[in-house]
């Protein structure tokens, strides 16, 4: 039994960070993304009899240490398929792992989707948005494409807590320009960042408590297509979950100099009449939005600051699917 799915990675403009629950994996505050088409997983995923365990090779490597989690997750869709069987799963990423680049939302949406394929599962997109957030909270957004709102919900068992689109990528084609610092794996999953926070930063309560204004006004700013409203929100939002983890103890200082660099910058791009704005996700890659006529402009300035290796330029992309 194979299938093969194909999701996109995303970026949060209102972020999430902290969780309700941590075994369904149920966030504590709402989000709100853009699926980037130019970043992707693609996963195929084998269930056998003869197999006694499951294996997973991800861009080419055999990865025991994250076979536990893959484990639990695939238990989710074979209790679903009624079936005990064992899968092996191979992934690529077209993009750095592991580094704040989103690389667990579109995984975990592609491996869902592939598994619910092999297993003939005929499940809806929010069904997949909720299998998928059990791997990684920002997943249930990749399962859709353009900008995507995740709810937190109220149910214990995690049942509204589910993405679900806002406007298609066509309806805002925004580009996303991206400044890399570090291509290495980050050393603390946002799992365990998380946690860390929500335990010890004075700021915590005080991310939660604001987020509902954020999301409604990051909501609104998109319905509206008013990009100057968007800016300033989501670089708050942004700031203001990096000033959580900043006050964790340990402190997780996710930015590089040139990470800072580079919000200047942006601001600075602003500042002269580009419309253009940041965001960071949990590492130090940069993120800067733009419409796609000032791209160019906004992608040469950051490729031109020391210490950034690297820049990739995305449109928004579409739902996630079976290959
Ligand atoms: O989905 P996770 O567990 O990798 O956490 C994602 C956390 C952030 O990327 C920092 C924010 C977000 O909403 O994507």
């Amino acid at each position: 039994m194979k299938g093969s799915a194909k999701a996109r990675a995303n970026i949060a403009l209102a972020k999430y960070w902290g969780k309700l629950d941590s075994a369904l994996n149920i966030p504590v505050v709402g989000s709100i993304s853009i699926t980037l088409d130019a970043l992707w997983t693609e996963t195929e995923v084998e269930f056998n009899n003869s197999y006694d365990a499951d294996t997973l090779v991800l861009n080419g490597e055999v990865r025991k240490d994250l076979i536990e989690h893959a484990t639990k997750f695939l238990d989710l869709l074979r209790i679903y398929a009624g079936v005990k069987t064992r899968a092996h799963i191979v992934s690529k990423n077209n993009f750095p792992t592991g580094a704040g680049l989103a690389s667990s939302a579109s995984g975990f949406a592609a491996l869902a989707i592939a598994s619910a394929n092999a297993l003939k599962l005929d499940l809806s997109q929010k069904n997949l948005s909720i299998i998928a957030r059990q791997g990684s909270g920002s997943a249930a957004r990749s399962i859709f494409g353009g900008f995507v709102e995740m709810h937190a919900g109220q149910n214990p068992d995690g049942s509204d807590s589910f993405a679900e689109p806002i406007i298609p990528s066509e309806s805002w084609p925004l580009e996303v320009v991206i400044a890399i610092t570090e291509k290495r794996e980050k050393v603390i999953s946002s799992r365990v960042g998380m946690t860390q926070s929500s335990l010890t930063s004075p700021y915590y309560l005080g991310w939660v408590k604001t987020s509902t204004k954020d999301l409604s006004a990051i909501r609104e700013a998109i319905y509206a297509r008013d990009f100057e409203r968007l800016a300033e929100v989501s670089e708050h939002n942004c700031l203001k979950m990096h000033a959580v983890t900043m006050t964790s103890q340990p402190a997780l200082i996710y930015w590089k100099p040139a990470t800072v660099a580079c919000i200047h910058a942006v601001k600075e791009l602003r500042t002269s009449g580009v419309p253009v704005f940041f965001t960071i996700d949990a590492g130090p890659q940069l993120k800067a939005i733009c419409a796609p006529d000032n791209s160019k402009k906004v992608q040469e300035v950051l490729q031109s600051i020391p210490g950034v290796l690297d820049t990739l330029v995305t449109g928004l992309g579409a739902d996630a699917q079976k290959t």
